[in-house]
């Protein structure tokens, strides 16, 4: 199951003469980059002639295998459609890229070379390469039979040394998260997730504290541990951070729910509900993923990575219906619903964000079924207490091509979760903006901080693949992350 890590290097030699298995060159709908205009030469115009019969190989996502080009030493020439020249964007590149690398690794190569257009800056390379990489990183992990090929190198041509290696950090840590959520639950438990981050901590210089059952209970995460109690695993609770800048400078804290496995406990959720439920470790993975990039990209930024791990189940001791929590921020939670968790796990780990001195929060959650029913499989939620804060990620989600969409937190919402037994429930009157009465639940726990809550309920985790990625863990928002912590000015 090792699933070895691709190396990536920048060339500058010509496309004739690169020794690779398949070369993959990037077309415009409207122009041809220099590297489409040499294979055109190489063919007696093959892209014309295509053209003319009316295929259309720049059209967006559009693959064109070309075998045995004459003059070109390559066997493989794989042409891939970028659109109109003036519609090229971050998601463009991850697309494009993630489409030609996703095709070629149904069968293992040694080395594929990419030539994506001259005229492209760093940043867009950038997404590209991290598309590239992470296009093979998908769901086949325990198959005998592997359906994606890693290749085992990467050549890149037509861009600098830079815009290479920040491509392959952000791929490795978008892989990363992937197959993080790809791994089947019982693989990934809270205990092995925070190993895991254990060892993204010792590969990257992150400092890292993990609570165990026992700190949590001296912690008073009251709200965290109830939803743990009906499993036999432990939760964890992992803190990592990394100090890009001065001591003194407050950190931007990353929550994640990592749930990592999501059975709905006494409020046992149907055999379809539950089929996919291993991906609501999701944000916690996606909050791993990010810090790994931001430490080595070594960003010059304090970040505190909170991840609360806790497996829900209906064992013995699980919570119960009308059980009324004390969570570490000292509210009362009168419990309605078990399977409304993810809210119970994030309401401690908020508090301890908040403590931490966080200059600003964002977490990430699978939070939500109701969030998949306002917006789609395709769109994360944005909800926050904080507009300019909320309108930064918005920014950072659109440049990286990851679709985000901000429901309103209007003070009417609140009143859905009102208890008459304790200060707050944990779910709202019926199924009404159910996205909304948990961020409402989430907003109690984040005082005046700037917070910004993403549902990734939908886009985390695909039923069917999509020409650029396979089907299960997406990895999605990793990159908004990491561009919010590079462009973050406190
Ligand atoms: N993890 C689920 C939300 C979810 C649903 C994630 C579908 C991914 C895909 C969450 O813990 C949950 O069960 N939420 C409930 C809340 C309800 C009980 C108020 C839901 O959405 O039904
Ligand atoms: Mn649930
Ligand atoms: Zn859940």
């Amino acid at each position: 199951m090792s699933n070895h890590i691709t190396t990536v290097q920048r060339i500058e030699t010509p496309l004739h003469e690169v020794d690779a298995a398949a070369i993959v060159v990037g077309l415009y709908s409207d122009g041809f980059p220099r590297s489409a205009s040499a294979v055109e030469d190489a063919s007696d115009g093959i892209i014309s002639r295509l053209n003319e019969a009316g295929e259309n190989p720049g059209k967006l996502l559009t693959k064109t295998p070309l075998w045995n080009v004459a003059g070109i030493r390559a066997p493989r020439v794989l042409i891939v459609g970028l659109g109109p020249r003036e519609s090229v964007n971050r998601q463009v590149a991850f697309q494009a890229a993630s489409v030609a690398g996703k095709s070629l690794a149904a069968k293992q190569h040694e080395r594929i070379a990419f030539f994506l257009p001259e005229d492209w800056s760093g940043e867009l390379h950038e997404a590209a390469v991290a598309g590239a990489l992470a296009s093979s990183q998908g769901q086949d992990l325990y198959r005998r039979e592997k359906k994606l090929f890693p290749p085992k190198e990467l050549l890149w041509a037509e861009t600098d040394a830079d815009a290479v290696r920040c491509g392959q950090i952000v791929g490795e840590a978008v892989s990363l998260t992937r197959r993080l959520v790809n791994e089947p639950p019982q693989e990934i438990t809270p205990e092995s997730f925070a190993e895991r981050c254990v060892s993204v901590a010792v590969q990257h210089g992150l400092s890292i504290d993990v609570w165990d059952e026992h700190r949590l209970e001296r912690e008073r995460a009251g709200s965290l541990l109830a939803v743990s109690k009906g499993s036999d695993r432990p939760p964890r609770l992992v803190v990592l951070s990394h100090q890009g800048a001065g001591k003194g400078k407050q950190p931007l804290a990353l929550v994640g729910k990592g749930v990592t496995f999501d059975s709905g406990g006494l409020s046992l959720k149907t055999s379809e509900g539950m089929k996919t439920m291993k991906c609501d470790m999701a944000g916690a993975a996606t909050v791993l993923g990010a810090i790994q990039a931001i430490a080595a990209l070594k960003l010059p930024i304090n970040v505190v990575g909170l991840m609360g791990l806790v497996e829900n189940m209906p064992g013995s001791r699980a919570m119960k219906l009308g059980d009324v929590l004390w969570s570490r921020a000292g509210k009362t939670i009168e419990v309605l619903n078990t399977d409304a968790e993810g809210r119970l796990v994030l309401a401690d780990l908020l508090n301890v964000a908040v403590e931490s001195g966080a200059e600003q929060i964002i977490d990430l959650a699978t939070l939500t079924g109701a969030c998949v029913v306002a917006l789609g499989t395709d769109v994360a939620g944005l909800m926050s207490n904080n507009d300019p804060w909320c309108d930064k990620i918005e920014e950072a989600s659109r440049t990286c091509g990851e679709p985000a969409w901000k429901l309103p937190m209007f003070a009417e919402y609140g009143e859905q979760i009102q208890s008459n037994v304790a200060d707050i429930k944990n779910i709202g009157k019926g199924r009404w903006a159910g996205a909304i009465t948990a961020a409402k639940f989430l907003e109690e726990f984040v005082d005046d901080v700037p917070w910004t809550h993403i549902d990734i309920a939908g886009p985390s985790f695909l039923d069917a693949p999509k020409p650029w990625c396979d089907a299960g863990a997406t990895g999605c928002f990793v990159r908004t992350l990491i561009e919010v912590a590079r462009s973050y000015d406190g």
